[in-house]
């Protein structure tokens, strides 16, 4: 049978550190609280003009591409996954397409913010299996820093996210020791608003409870971003922190448990898990739930931070990287976030 096998894989983070000490240029903070919250230590932030969630996408790219033994010009298709897009439209995909002189094909991008990666992953997994395409390009990068509120308001949220990126080419393979062996994609719209960034967007629901017939014409000739947004400071990240939480613990263990039933695994199968580096308290309660060891969980939150779409290609290269996986490892790459979505992916490696 024909499965994807990731064939190369790359990473990259910007080279400013932001420890949680620097934070408190901005907010009310103290390093006490985030560790003790979340395990980060620090971040990265990335260039602020010349760096872009589609330039790190490339420089991920490019070690995957070189790793895999091939190059730029044999990949025959492009799945992006991020939140923080260079542009509203059109999608970094494309960007990148462009960026690294690509031939005239097709460039997907993915909006499934932390759960974004293993959307990608599945999606160019389903062409390779199908015969369609042959080399695909897997990639997950945000820059954060850029959106985030740093002032005291917004600090649960924003002294928790880093800019990075990571990337795979996946490949085909009739190996039966090796390549994906399913993924598992889920969502629950019924809490959609709990992480989420309402605007700019096409809901309107900044003006409070008009009916559109109300609106001026002078409100209506600025719908998308008005005055009254930037006034009420109303274009940034919002997040319930202890809702996200709850729901992340239960989600977590439920999609792992779904990638091992479905495969005939233990969870003392698992060589490595790597959850998204949300929250380190939130892979710590996973890991104790699922009864796995300190060796069997690759956690990097403390450096990076968490880095949304990035978080798992950029832990899944690191361990690579540290030798921690090796061939006909059993790897589960786990996630969960805004949407809410959440998704698995067992693979061999
Ligand atoms: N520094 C100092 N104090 C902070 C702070 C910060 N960065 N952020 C919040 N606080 C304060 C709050 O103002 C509040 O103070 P109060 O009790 O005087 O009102 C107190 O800490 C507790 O706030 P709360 O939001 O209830 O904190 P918490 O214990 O739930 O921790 C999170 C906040 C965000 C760390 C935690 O909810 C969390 O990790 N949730 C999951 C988030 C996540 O994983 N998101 C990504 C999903 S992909």
């Amino acid at each position: 049978m024909l499965r994807s096998r990731i064939a190369g894989i790359g990473m990259y983070v910007p080279e400013h550190v932001v420890t949680n000490n620097d934070l408190l240029k901005y907010m009310d903070t103290s390093d006490e609280w985030i560790q003790e919250r979340t395990g980060i230590k620090e971040r990265r932030y990335a260039h602020r003009t010349d760096e872009t969630t589609t330039t790190m996408g490339v420089e991920a790219a490019k070690i995957a591409i070189e790793r895999a033994g091939t190059t730029a010009n044999e990949i025959d298709f492009i799945v992006f996954a991020t939140l923080s897009p260079d542009y509203y439209f059109p999608g970094c995909g494309v960007l990148l397409q462009r960026a690294m002189q690509m031939k005239e094909i097709g460039a997907l991008d993915v909006r499934n913010q932390c759960s974004g990666f293993l959307y990608a992953l599945s999606v160019a997994d389903q062409f390779i299996k199908t015969g369609m395409y042959k080399n695909i390009l897997v990639v997950g990068a945000e820059k954060h820093s850029f959106g985030l509120d740093l002032t005291t308001r917004s600090r649960n949220i924003s002294v928790i996210f880093g800019d990075g990126a990571g990337a795979v080419v996946l490949q085909p393979t009739e190996d039966d020791n090796c390549g994906i062996l399913s993924t598992h994609l889920h969502s629950d719209g019924e809490s959609a608003e709990i992480l989420a960034m309402f605007n700019p967007g096409t809901h309107a629901n900044h003006w409070g409870e008009k009916n559109y017939a109300d609106f001026d014409d002078a409100e209506i000739a600025h719908m998308f971003i008005s005055q009254k947004m930037i006034d009420n400071e109303q274009l940034f990240p919002f997040m319930d922190g202890p809702a996200v939480f709850k729901k992340a613990i239960v989600k977590f263990p439920e999609v792992i448990n779904e990638a091992l039933n479905k495969n005939g695994y233990k969870t003392s199968d698992i060589k490595l898990l790597i959850p998204h580096q949300a929250n380190l308290r939130i892979a710590q309660f996973v890991q104790q739930k699922l009864k796995l060891s300190d060796d069997q969980v690759y956690n990097n939150i403390q450096h990076y931070g968490n880095t949304t779409a990035a978080s798992v290609p950029i832990a899944l290269c690191e361990a690579w990287e540290k030798g921690k996986i090796n061939n006909g490892d059993l790897v589960c790459l786990a996630a969960f976030g805004s949407g809410f979505t959440w998704a698995s992916a067992l693979l061999k490696w």
